[in-house]
């Protein structure tokens, strides 16, 4: 079986997790409010989780044999995770983030699918881990919101 949809589903991956990194970033900055600080101090916890994680995610797709894609111009056309706003509550953005954590765990369960179906036991490692990281971000913000 080809790689194709693998690496196809991967891209998807890629683009939501840099999508949601520069969100997390976004709102990192411009959280305000009482709980500024903890939410500042959250926002980075992620983001910096999330600038190792897209290094991972594309050179896997690079190992199987394609470019990586690292344009805002593919990742808009390749994301389901939408751009933050800076004018959020600081509630809405702990409750945007929260429901990015399950668009994002989708996009990872379709590549995992795939990967597990070629046999591709690394890639499917880090899938895994990447899931376990969202899940427990989903609930984490899940408390906060
Ligand atoms: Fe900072």
């Amino acid at each position: 079986m080809s790689n194709d949809n693998l690496t196809k589903a991967l891209k998807i991956v890629l683009a939501d997790s840099y999508t949601l990194y520069l969100k997390t970033h976004n709102y990192h900055w411009n959280v305000e409010g009482e709980r500024f600080y903890s939410l500042h101090t959250f926002f980075q916890t992620q983001y910096e989780e999330l600038a190792i994680a897209v290094d991972d995610i594309a050179e896997t797709i690079r190992q199987l044999g394609q470019k990586a894609p690292g344009s805002f111009k593919l990742y808009k056309e390749l994301a389901n995770i939408k751009d933050g706003n800076e004018n959020a509550s600081a509630n809405e953005m702990v409750k945007d983030l929260a429901k990015d954590q399950n668009i994002i765990m989708e996009s990872i369960t379709a590549a995992l699918d795939l990967a597990q179906k070629v046999q591709d036991e690394a890639t499917t490692d880090l899938l895994v881990q990447r899931l376990a990281v969202h899940r427990k971000a989903k609930w984490m913000l899940g408390t906060m919101a």
